[in-house]
């Protein structure tokens, strides 16, 4: 496995190797994280897997400082994995001068739920995205892997990647979860134990408003709000808690709801941790 940091270096590494299967991540990688280098393993001829804390997604408040960065024992996980290419820059090696040229992402998707608690965070996203597909793809095209876990980050790239007609097909992998089925992340480490033991109750609330969304005449806003209450009485700040239409991430109509295609998403904070979660159903 090799280990590159600049993209000229990333470019001389790809050089003849065929189409890359490629899966970005921030690093500090999680079965979740293992689960996804896996699934892309034989989407293409040359594994790549990117390590990169973007501070560009991350607001001024936020944990830019104290992500865990853990580039020794990500290389070993990868390397374990059959990993044949990281690409690890660090940032005078992605963004050697200001990014001040920036990917705006349609504001249809990208300025509700995360993206109405996190301004920005999508164009942060989106430009740090871009500019690794291209790093990783100019020329050879091939297939990039995303965590259904962030649901709105996958959507917004595969709009990305469709109006730029880039050459990578976004393909996404299911949530990995904790036995008790917290959705596992990089995040979780910062939970206390006790913390830990209750932050299951974020999915379970999305299972409850998943299945009261399906019961005949159900008013979704009440249980919407029945479900940040729910939260809020656990000791939770919730952001938001609501059913949405898969297929572009907007309320569902009477006609929808009946129809299915569905996905419950929850943002909340449990002491100083901001979790995110979904559930299709
Ligand atoms: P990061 O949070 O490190 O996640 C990297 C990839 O792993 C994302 O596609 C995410 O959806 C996926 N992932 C994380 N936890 C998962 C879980 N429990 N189950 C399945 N997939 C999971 O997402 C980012 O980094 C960044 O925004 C990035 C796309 C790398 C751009 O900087």
């Amino acid at each position: 496995m090799q280990v590159v940091h600049t993209i000229s270096d990333l470019r001389a590494a790809l050089h003849g190797r065929g189409r890359p299967a490629f899966v970005p991540t921030m690093g500090n990688l999680h079965d979740g994280h293992l689960a996804l280098v896996r699934q892309a393993r034989p989407l293409g001829e040359v594994l790549v897997a990117s390590i990169f804390v973007n501070r560009l997604q991350f607001l001024p408040h936020e944990d830019f400082d104290s992500y865990p960065r853990t580039l020794q024992a990500d290389c070993s996980r990868l390397e374990a994995e059959s990993c044949d290419i990281v690409f690890a820059p660090a940032e005078r090696d992605l963004y050697p001068e200001p990014q001040t040229f920036t990917v705006t992402p349609d504001p249809a998707l990208a300025n509700i739920l995360e993206g109405q608690f996190r301004p920005g965070f999508f164009t942060g996203v989106c430009t740090v995205v871009m500019k690794l597909l291209w790093c990783v793809f100019a020329g050879s095209g091939g297939t990039a892997v995303f965590g259904r876990k962030d649901y709105q980050q996958q959507m917004v790239i595969r709009r990305m990647v469709r109006q730029f007609a880039l050459p990578v097909e976004i393909v996404s992998a299911d949530i990995c979860r904790a036995a008790d089925g917290l959705a596992l992340s990089s995040r979780n480490a910062y939970l206390s134990d006790e913390e830990r033991a209750r932050a299951v109750q974020l999915s379970r609330t999305l299972a409850w408003l998943s299945q009261a969304a399906l019961e005949p005449g159900s008013k979704l806003g009440a249980l919407e709000a029945q479900a940040m209450q729910r939260l809020g009485d656990g000791g939770w700040q919730p952001d938001y808690l609501v059913v949405r239409q898969r297929s572009d991430l907007q309320p569902p109509t009477a006609e929808t709801l009946r129809a299915g295609q569905l996905v419950a998403l929850g943002a909340a904070r449990l002491g100083q941790t901001r979790l995110i979660d979904n559930l299709e159903f």
